[in-house]
C-alpha cells in the first residue's frame, strides 16, 4: 500500500505515520526527517537544504524527487510506505505519478489532515522527539508515561528541532498553502483524496484515519 498524509506544518503528519508504521508494517518515508540527516552528516544534499530549511522554505524538486525515487527502491519499502512530507508541489506530484508508474507500482489513498492554523504554532512550539529513537512527543499533547523517558526505547535525551519557532512556523505555512494545498484538487480529480479532522485529539485521529484506509 501506497499513503500519502498531506497537511501543514503540525497537522500530525509524522505523529499518525508513526502509528501507522508500527500497527501495518509500512515504512514511514519522511522527507524532512531525510534532510535533517543529511544536514546532520554534512552531504552535499544536506549543505543544499540547511539554510532553506532554516527559512521555512521548500528544499529543490529535483533533489526531493531523487531522494524518494532511491529510497522506494529500497528492499524494506517492498510492503508498502506512508509519505510524509512528501509530494510538497504539483511538479513533485507529478514525479511522483511517473516514478509510480515506472516502477509498476500504484498510489492507494491520499490522506488530508484538516486543521485550522491558529493552533499550529502551539503545536509545532510544543515538539520535541527523542534522540535515541526519533519518537516523537509534546509538551502539553503527548506527554511520556514516566517524564523525561522515552516510552519506546527508554532513551532520556530529546532533541528540538530548530526550524521550529514562531517565526520560521509562520514561512512553512505560507509555503504550505501556495505551494502544497494546490495539490488537494489534483488528487481529489484522481479519486483517492480522503479529509481527516487534524484537529481532533490524537488517538481519534489514528482511529478516522484507519477507517479511511482503503482495502487491498
Ligand atoms: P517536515 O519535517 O516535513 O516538516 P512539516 O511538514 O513542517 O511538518 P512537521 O514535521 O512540522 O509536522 P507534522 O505534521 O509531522 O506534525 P507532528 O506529527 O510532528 O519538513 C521540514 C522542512 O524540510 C520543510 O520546511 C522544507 O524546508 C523541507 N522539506 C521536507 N520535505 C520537503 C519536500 N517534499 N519538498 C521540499 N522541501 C521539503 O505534530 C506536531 C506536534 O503536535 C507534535 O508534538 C505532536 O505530538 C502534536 N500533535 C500531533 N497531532 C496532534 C493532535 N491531533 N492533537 C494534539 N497534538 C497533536
Ligand atoms: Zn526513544
Amino acid at each position: 500500500m501506497i499513503l500519502i498524509l498531506l497537511g501543514p506544518p503540525g497537522a500530525g503528519k509524522g505523529t499518525q505515520a508513526q502509528r501507522l508504521q508500527d500497527k501495518h508494517g509500512l515504512v514511514q518515508l519522511s522527507t524532512g526527517d531525510m534532510l535533517r540527516a543529511a544536514v546532520a552528516a554534512g552531504t552535499e544534499v544536506g549543505k543544499k537544504a540547511k539554510a532553506v530549511m532554516e527559512r521555512g522554505e521548500l528544499v529543490s524538486d529535483d533533489i526531493m524527487t531523487g531522494i524518494i525515487s532511491d529510497r522506494l527502491d529500497q528492499p524494506d519499502c517492498k510492503n508498502g510506505v506512508i509519505l510524509d512530507g512528501f509530494p510538497r508541489t504539483e511538479a513533485q506530484a507529478e514525479a511522483l505519478d511517473r516514478m509510480l508508474a515506472e516502477k509498476g507500482l500504484k498510489l492507494n489513498a491520499v490522506i488530508e489532515m484538516k486543521t485550522d492554523d491558529d493552533i499550529l504554532v502551539e503545536r509545532i512550539t510544543g515538539r520535541y522527539t527523542c534522540a535515541n529513537c526519533g519518537a516523537g512527543y509534546h509538551d502539553i499533547f503527548l506527554k511520556p508515561k514516566v517524564e523525561g523517558v522515552c516510552d519506546k526505547c527508554g532513551g532520556t535525551e530529546f532533541t528540538r528541532r530548530s526550524d521550529d519557532n514562531a517565526e520560521t512556523v509562520k514561512s512553512r505555512l505560507t509555503a504550505y498553502h501556495e505551494q502544497t494545498a494546490p495539490l488537494l484538487p489534483y488528487y481529489r480529480g484522481k479519486g483517492i483524496l480522503k479529509q481527516v479532522d487534524g484537529m481532533a485529539g490524537i488517538d481519534e485521529v489514528t482511529a478516522e484515519i484507519e477507517a479511511a484506509l482503503p482495502t487491498i
